[in-house]
């Protein structure tokens, strides 16, 4: 129970909106008195924060381009737009500055009146889209994880999975519509010498689920047998025909393969507390009945030829150096479909079945140059049409202390499984030695929030493109942009709000007016100004797909959180009641935003740690 909560009816930001949104607010002022100076209307404000404190809190830089469009002396029309513009109540001083900055330095006041607001809003200020007006809902589809079935999920789908989540749930947390597609490799030439194995061991009596508990090793016992034993190779090659024409015994063994390792990757999904459930599956063998079609289509329409056997599209506008055309195999020689196909039928369903108006996919980067082909091939071919968006977003890749492709000792694939056991019981390890009292129960909740929010904030924190090395002791570090540091932050703030000071506050702020958080303190205002950035920061993370801005949001709020609190007592003797009750009620707001921006990312807090 909060100070918050007992004195205020939250609202669920559902009625007419109210703009919290600093920059949305300046950015419709100085439109305004851009107009107002003679500009046309819909002339780029640029408003943007300042990134030094004495240029103000936010600056508005349009003034330059248009006069530059214009031919006119920027600080001349700079002068004349300041002179328009009405900030009466919301700044405190307007200056102009070099050649055509406004310098805007917002009222405290004003700034306390918009922070009051997000802390009686239950979706804190950030506005929800197809709830309010001004805004469109998309239906985005999103397509991440997709591990391959046949194998077990190692750490090149940790990033896939993680990233796309706290992509998809940062749009669904703005209103977007999102179906999530996980395009799981559960399809292709290797699942003939899997069934042909597993056909064999049911055969001598053991049960599906046994043969199927390491399918790592289960692989690579196929992998052997069909390099090596007489006749395999055969049957496994049989067994994909057989398949692929709706033989029911093929099918049958297929289906229990597919059921298991479905089930591994949702043990795994449950560890990482991502949001994809069973009904997302839309994997590989969904598409197979289509992709004769596809073929087809692009036959008939000419986009693809045949060569050598094989049916292919020649891209041209992704030609080499010398002028070759980017090769694009739809159909092998053999008549087998591939990767690519499925892709191209994939583009095809989203827009048509599903609606779409944003496809994103998330894989690694080297299948970079695969999507751009798939989408150049799917537009041409009217499968993907020029109003929905495709975006690929690749990621980089997961790299050992040697800076090398993160592999176990002896050079394997490490299993996500383990690895995510191993963030557990460090993080275990390390909680008890802080609190060595801690009982078992807390111990074993604290640890799996730390270590698994400590594997996913290192990877989320990280710049999307970039490759970044897994260690083991930064990410679990109680110091620097790290998942404990911010679950710390969160219970520190829990903490004073269990301290008898605080509940006595209660009372008093019970008897306040409306208006609880006061801006003192210049750690009060850096707080405010970071408060009230949130749904510019949540529009950055969707329109890029980049959960890192989150992530560095959060790191820098509760770092402000942590001047603040070494600045400005709280609940010490000779506070007034009233700086109390602000105080509490700005930590209030702090927490709900904390909380909820790791929620975003997929990572739990706890009250004490
Ligand atoms: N299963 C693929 C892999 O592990 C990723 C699939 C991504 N999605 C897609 N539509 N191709 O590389």
């Amino acid at each position: 129970m909060s100070i918050i909560d007992a004195k205020i009816e939250p609202n669920n930001n559902d009625k007419e909106s109210i703009k919290m949104n600093i920059k949305d607010i300046l950015s419709e002022k100085v439109s305004a008195a851009m107009v107002a100076a003679g500009l046309p209307e819909g002339t780029n404000p640029a408003v943007s924060l300042s990134n030094r404190p004495n240029f103000g809190d936010y600056q508005a830089n349009g003034v330059m381009g248009a006069a530059k469009k214009l031919k006119t002396n920027p600080r001349e029309l700079a002068t004349k737009v300041v002179a328009a513009l009405n900030l009466d109540g919301i700044a405190s001083k307007i200056e102009l500055a070099g050649p055509g900055f406004i310098n805007i330095h917002l009222d405290e006041k004003w700034l306390a009146t918009q922070l009051n607001m997000v802390a009686q809003d239950t979706h804190l200020g950030v506005r929800q889209r197809g709830v309010n007006v001004d805004d469109k809902q998309q239906t985005v589809v999103v397509d991440y994880s997709a591990p391959n079935l046949a194998k077990e999920m190692h750490v090149g789908h940790l990033r896939s999975t993680i990233i796309g989540d706290a992509v998809v749930r940062a749009l669904e947390f703005r209103g977007d519509k999102v179906i999530r597609q996980n395009h799981m490799g559960d399809w292709g030439t290797q699942f003939g010498m899997l069934i042909a194995h597993l056909s064999d061991k049911l055969a001598s009596e053991e049960v599906a689920e046994t043969a199927l508990s390491d399918l790592e090793n289960f692989y690579r016992e196929a992998k052997v047998r069909f390099d090596n034993e007489e006749g395999f190779a055969d049957r496994a090659r049989a067994d994909v025909v057989k398949l692929q024409s709706g033989d029911a015994h093929c099918a049958k063994l297929w289906q229990q393969f597919i059921d298991i390792s479905i089930a591994h990757s949702e043990e795994i999904y449950a560890k990482l507390n991502v949001s994809l459930q069973r009904s997302d599956i839309m994997g590989e063998s969904a598409y197979n009945d289509d992709l004769s079609r596809v073929v087809d289509e692009l036959m008939a329409k000419e986009i693809a030829e045949e060569s050598q056997g094989a049916k292919v599209v020649f891209i041209d506008e992704m030609a080499s150096k010398d002028g070759e055309p980017s090769v694009f195999i739809v159909q092998k020689s053999g008549g087998g479909f591939l990767y690519a196909t499925t892709d191209l039928s994939a583009c095809r369903y989203r827009s048509d079945k599903l609606a779409a108006d944003r496809i994103i996919i998330f894989t690694d980067a080297r299948q970079a140059l695969h999507f751009k082909q798939v989408e150049i091939v799917a537009r041409k071919a009217g499968f993907l049409p020029e109003n929905v968006s495709y975006q690929h977003c690749p990621f980089g890749m997961m790299m050992g202390d040697d800076g090398k492709p993160f592999k176990t000792r002896t050079g394997g694939t490490i299993k996500l499984a383990e690895l995510l056991d191993e963030a557990v019981l460090r993080a275990s390890d390390l909680i008890k030695e802080k609190n060595p009292e801690i009982s078992d129960a807390d111990l074993a909740e604290i640890s799996n929030k730390v270590g698994i929010g400590a594997v996913k904030f290192a990877d989320l924190s990280k710049n999307r493109t970039s490759d970044y090395i897994f260690n083991w002791k930064t990410m679990l570090s109680f110091e620097g942009a790290t998942a404990p540091y911010l679950q710390y932050a969160y219970s520190r703030i829990q903490s004073i709000f269990s301290k008898p000071e605080a509940k006595e506050a209660q009372i008093v702020t019970a008897l306040l007016g409306n208006t609880v958080i006061n801006i003192i303190e210049p750690q009060e205002k850096a707080l405010a100004l970071k408060l009230l950035q949130l749904e510019d920061v949540i529009d950055a993370v969707i329109s890029e797909c980049t959960p890192n801005l989150l992530c560095n949001y959060l790191y820098e709020l509760a770092s402000l959180y942590m001047s603040f609190y070494e600045a400005c007592p709280i609940l010490k003797e000779g506070i007034s009641d009233e700086v109390k009750v602000s105080r509490l009620a700005l930590c209030q707001v702090i927490a709900n935003t904390l909380k909820q921006g790791l929620d975003i990312l997929g990572i739990e807090v706890m009250d004490r740690m």
